[in-house]
């Protein structure tokens, strides 16, 4: 029998994160005011560190025609490989603000996230941190979308 296993931390609150990866998830924290999401208002906001001290935040952004949204992650790391494709990636952090008012949980990547980060690991020859939370409460970090996704398609599928 094998086993998949991979170690994450679950910090009991944003005040107990490395001051970098706080300030990291307050930015994935106030962008998500400008989300688009009329029809789910589910906001959502993500935040890239990059290796030189750079961030860059996207939020998702629905469209009637509901498949051709795109979640906050995508359009962070989009910004991201278009504006910086040399820079290193070393973070990316999540959070939302739901209309139900229960926002005091992490929400982890959506599947289809977890494949594109994945490949962003991919390009940037190295893992990324996700560091996610809510409005208030415990966050979690995960130290590759590899571990989200074991046995992750990917370019060397495709050689
Ligand atoms: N959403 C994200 O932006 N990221 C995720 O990882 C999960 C879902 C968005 C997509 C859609 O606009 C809304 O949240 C509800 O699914």
């Amino acid at each position: 029998m094998r086993t998949f296993q991979f170690h994450y931390e679950e910090y009991q609150d944003a005040q107990e994160l490395p001051d970098a990866w706080k300030e990291l998830l307050k930015a994935a924290q106030q962008i998500l005011a400008t989300a688009h999401a009329p029809y789910s208002e589910f906001k959502v906001g993500a935040a890239v560190l990059l290796g030189d001290g750079q961030v860059i935040c996207g939020v998702n952004i629905e469209n009637a025609s509901y498949p051709v949204g795109i979640c906050a992650e995508r359009s962070a790391l989009a910004s991201v490989i278009s504006q910086f494709p040399h820079e290193k990636i070393e973070a990316i952090a999540v959070s939302y603000l739901s209309k139900s008012g229960e926002n005091n949980l992490p929400a982890f990547p959506c599947g289809m996230c977890r494949q594109f980060i994945s490949e962003c690991e991919d390009r940037n020859h190295a893992p990324i941190t996700l560091i996610l939370g809510g409005q208030t409460g415990p966050v979690s970090v995960v130290y590759s979308a590899k571990h989200l996704l074991p046995f992750s398609f990917g370019g060397k599928d495709l050689q």
